[in-house]
């Protein structure tokens, strides 16, 4: 059956953001206004832990949510991080610069990743109280915040050089609130008051993320006809590799109505069908696209010509093994696609993906799956479809929506 795009459709709010300002929301004096946050799990892992900690935070709700910050207290019990690893690695900064000991913890999924790439700067900071100049190994944003925060709640100076640069709402966010954060040399310097100062309540609206747009693209990318508005779209361009890459295979995203919300770019995305060829991700280009390798492996996959992801190791430490998972479900639709060292190669193919998926509960495998069984004659089934929850719980309701 021919499928045709149409609609306006607005997606969740970014979740790195939301846990961000949850969590600044928090350390700040006074009554915070945040809307357009994340409802999903992720984000409710933050607030819960926070809430532990002392802060007064309201249902967490799209329309609004009210935060009363406060010096942080011991907790009772043990903070239970959930399947995020932005909790985690973020609150472990946060921590870092407290007085008291607490434990994290978190589902299966989480226990399983790597935490050392963040409890050893953070251990180095602690032997050295004058603060941390530390050259992270990888691009990863959750190891930079949690070294900012830690500079924050622990009042030193950071300086943090990334191979890469990994995405930016933190230094954005700090500097949006007043603080001393800039570039020297590549490198981001942070420098905190020296004596306790408190920073007043956060009003702020939260974009939408452009990591769960990226699905809908992707969908209207390879619908027949039609075309597809998505509203309110975060596009810093430390995020904005995945549409970089979609235009180079041969699809055009326009942005419009741009603008700017609480120092992030925001925009509204035009999309409409292409035909697609193949292309080369490149190392650099990764971190501005990671959460959206699994929805660009997928595209690949109806693209012509065989498309290869450079240097893509991380993602076996994601929610899941997605570097092994992308490659096996690919497999398991009839599609070419393997692995090699930390490359990922997929071939494209006319012939309509059959077969069946295994998400292993993660909520990105879920949805780009999701996207490949909307594609004429396929006959894609998912182990299970509930780990949206995750990022973006309307996620088959809006793609049902757009593309039913
Ligand atoms: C995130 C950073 C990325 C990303 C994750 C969210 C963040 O992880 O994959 O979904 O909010 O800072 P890494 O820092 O591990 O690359």
């Amino acid at each position: 059956m021919k499928r045709v795009a149409r609609g306006v459709v607005r997606p969740p709010g970014d979740k790195s953001i939301s846990h961000r300002v949850l969590m600044l929301a928090s350390l700040a004096r006074g009554k915070s206004e945040l809307s357009g946050l994340l409802t999903g799990a992720d984000v409710k892992s933050s607030a819960r832990v926070l809430r532990q900690l002392g802060a007064d935070i309201s249902r967490i709700q799209e329309s609004g949510v009210r935060v009363s910050g406060s010096r942080l207290l011991t907790p009772s019990s043990r903070l239970n991080c959930g399947n995020s690893g932005t909790t985690a690695r973020l609150m472990l900064g946060i921590l870092a610069g407290q007085n008291f000991s607490a434990t994290l913890t978190g589902d299966a999924s989480l226990r399983r990743r790597p935490m050392r790439r963040v409890t050893e700067p953070l251990k180095q900071m602690g032997a050295d109280i004058s603060g941390l100049t530390y050259a992270s190994p990888v691009a990863s944003a959750q190891v930079k915040s949690a070294l900012l925060f830690a500079g924050l709640t622990g009042r030193v100076s950071v300086t943090v050089r990334e191979p890469y640069r990994s995405r930016d709402h933190t230094e954005r966010l700090l500097a949006y609130l007043g603080f001393d954060i800039h570039d020297r040399d590549g490198a981001i310097v942070f420098e905190p008051p020296i004596r306790p100062s408190a920073y007043p309540p956060i009003s702020l609206s939260v974009p939408g993320d452009i990591s769960s747009a990226a699905f809908l693209v992707a969908a209207a990318v390879l619908a027949d006809d039609g075309e597809l508005l998505i509203e309110n779209v975060g596009v810093n361009p430390t995020r904005t590799g995945f549409i970089v890459v979609l235009e180079r295979m041969g699809a055009h995203v326009e942005r419009v109505n741009l603008r700017d919300e609480g120092g992030e770019p925001v925009a509204d995305l035009l999309v409409r069908p292409a035909e697609l060829r193949r292309t080369e991700v490149t190392a650099a280009e990764i971190p501005t696209l990671v959460d959206e390798v699994p929805i660009l492996a997928v595209l690949a996959s109806r693209a012509r010509g065989s498309t290869v992801f450079r240097e893509v190791g991380e993602l076996r430490v994601k929610e899941s093994n997605r570097l092994e998972l992308i490659a096996a479900n690919l497999r398991a639709v009839g599609v070419k696609a393997e692995g090699r060292g930390n490359d990922l190669h997929v071939e494209g193919t006319e012939r309509a993906p059959r077969g069946m998926v295994d998400t292993a509960k993660d909520h990105r495998l879920a949805m780009a799956f999701g996207v490949l069984g909307t594609v004429d004659g396929a006959g894609v089934k998912l182990s299970e479809r509930k780990s949206v929850a995750i990022s973006y719980p309307d996620f088959f309701r809006d793609l049902k929506r757009c593309f039913g």
